[in-house]
């Protein structure tokens, strides 16, 4: 795994038609892509084996779609206004941005960073290491404490300098600790220029808008940072429409914006993505009790929908990680080319957003037990990315093999692509490829595809060697290929190859619908 990787599939989303970035003939809009022929399909098909998991194969949990755009006071009782802030730092130099809870790690991924490390583990005495201040680092670094004032950095660092590895998250903070100095003698180096980064500051991450054309008196109001406020402030609506009773929970799938300091990573960080949230009511004291069980039905979800259990993890916040509005929370995170990062935070909200929903609308909003006493449920809220999940399923399903594989019947050395997505996500599940451009052939191929169709995403594919056929599908992730070949209009079957075995079977086209149900369902 590594960037190489990242630009390979940022490569096959354009080419195959899954990701483009936005507005592109217009030299695109910074971080915002749009979802080609195959990326909708692949995207639906996330959201339908979220809603599907999360929605209908349960008891008690309902759908809402709210709008995009609330009264701009439930932005206020949310705490977003005043809260939903990220300290940044900027570099005067390069003039790049960079979140504050970023800066260790980006300086540590940084190139010249890396250089640095590489030159220091040489030098094993402070002599060495002042040398190098001196002389080298004052190139590479010119504002590392180490650079600046070597001999006071190194009086403190020379002790704790041997008991740490370099591998450990406390060499890291360590190493954080050079670059900012001990006591503020110089500034954090920038992570890609190194040069000095200004004193942070913090900017409101929501991105405003008017309500009304007219601009004197248009109403300022916020493009959503989050579809969990629109379950809130319908808390009552739910609860009284629907006969539900705690615990219960509300989903929803949507758009959300996010002005990001750093958008990044392709559709890792964007400024408009969606989001698949679940907020689920409970009593406060049953709260500890189904976060865990949301944590493992989440983890769960991600392992069953093909992603290798060895590339995710989870991993709980710290007490000065947590959200504003968060008591506990822990990320489902995926080991990415570029590093282990969130795809879904499970949080627990405790009662924060009905409680603040309440006051700052006069509204009651609360629950009873079962001797009829009022309490303020608490929420336990999965709350997935839609474009990160999509990422990793990606990432997670590309497979490329070296010399291409040996049986197509066309034998060729090139690498081939093979995209092993899980069958429910797969945006194409099968191609109807006729093996000659003989109307015969194609006639027969298209009467099948019109009626594969009626079912299920299908390509009809007449154009190119059989072999090039199959591998174009195999890049795209195509569960199975149908060949018509002449045999066919004899024996009335055709071959079924099967991506990932390419084991191939002979099936009869009356049965053809029944067989691919039985695979595909
Ligand atoms: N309501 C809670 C909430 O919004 P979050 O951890 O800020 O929590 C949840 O966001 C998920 O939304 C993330 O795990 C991620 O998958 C997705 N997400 C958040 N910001 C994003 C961004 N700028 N670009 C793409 N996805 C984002």
């Amino acid at each position: 795994m590594n960037q190489n990787l990242m630009e390979k599939i940022v490569s096959l989303c354009k080419r195959r038609g899954f990701i483009f970035r936005s507005s592109e003939i217009y030299g695109g809009l910074g971080s915002c892509y749009d979802y080609g022929p195959l990326g909708v399909e692949l995207k639906n098909n996330i959201k339908k084996a979220w809603w599907k998991k999360v929605v209908q194969e349960r008891e008690d949990v309902v759908g809402l779609d709210s709008a995009i755009l609330l009264n701009p006071k439930v932005w206020e009782a949310s705490g977003h206004v005043a809260g939903f802030k990220d300290p940044f730092y900027s570099c005067p130099f390069c003039k790049k941005q960079f979140r504050g809870d970023q800066i260790y790690d980006l300086i540590w991924n940084g190139d010249w960073w890396q250089s640095l490390l590489k030159d220091m583990a040489g030098h094993k005495t402070s002599k060495d290491l002042f040398n190098w201040a001196k002389t080298k680092g004052k190139d590479l670094a010119p504002n590392l404490a180490l650079v600046l004032r070597p001999e006071v950095t190194l009086s403190w660092i020379s002790d704790i300098h041997k008991t740490f590895k370099q591998t450990d998250l406390d060499f890291r903070n360590f190493i954080g600790r050079i670059a900012a100095s001990a006591d503020g003698l110089a500034a954090i180096p920038c992570p890609l220029c190194g040069e000095a980064l200004s004193e942070p500051t913090s900017a409101n991450l929501m991105l405003s808008t008017s309500i009304g054309p007219v601009q004197a008196t248009a109403q300022k109001t916020y493009l959503r940072p989050e579809t969990a406020q629109g379950i809130f402030v319908n808390f009552n609506n739910v609860l009284q429409s629907s006969r539900t009773k705690i615990p219960f929970g509300i989903a929803q799938i949507g758009k959300s914006f996010r002005n990001e300091i750093t958008p990044g990573n392709f559709i890792f960080r964007t400024r408009e993505f969606e989001q698949m949230e679940l907020e689920f009511f409970v009593h406060p004291q049953e709260a500890k009790k189904w976060h865990q069980y949301w944590l493992k039905e989440r983890l769960d979800w991600y392992v069953k929908l093909g992603i290798k259990k060895e590339n995710l993890r989870l991993r709980e916040h710290k007490k000065n990680e947590l959200a504003h509005y968060a008591q506990a929370c822990s990320d489902v995170e995926y080991k990415f080319p570029f590093n282990w990062s969130e795809l879904e935070g499970i949080a627990n909200r405790g009662d924060f957003d009905l409680k603040q929903h309440g006051k700052f609308s006069g509204e009651n909003l609360f629950s009873r037990d079962e001797n009829g006493k009022k309490f303020i449920p608490y929420v336990i809220e999965p709350s997935a990315g839609v474009d990160r999940p999509l990422l990793a399923f990606f990432i997670d399903a590309y497979e490329e093999i070296g010399g291409g594989r040996t049986t197509t019947t066309e034998s060729n050395k090139e690498t081939e692509v093979v995209l092993h997505l899980h069958k429910d996500l797969a945006p194409i599940k099968i191609a109807i490829l006729p093996l000659a451009k003989k109307e015969k052939l194609t006639k027969l191929a298209r009467d099948i595809s019109r009626e594969i169709k009626r079912y299920w995403t299908a390509q009809y594919d007449e154009v190119g060697s059989i072999g090039r056929r199959y591998r174009r599908q195999d890049e795209i992730g195509t569960l199975y290929c149908l060949t018509i070949d002449f045999e066919s209009l004899e024996d009335k079957k055709v071959t079924i190859r099967d991506r990932d075995t390419m084991k191939q079977k002979r099936v009869a086209i009356a049965e053809l619908t029944g067989y691919l149900k039985e695979k595909l369902e």
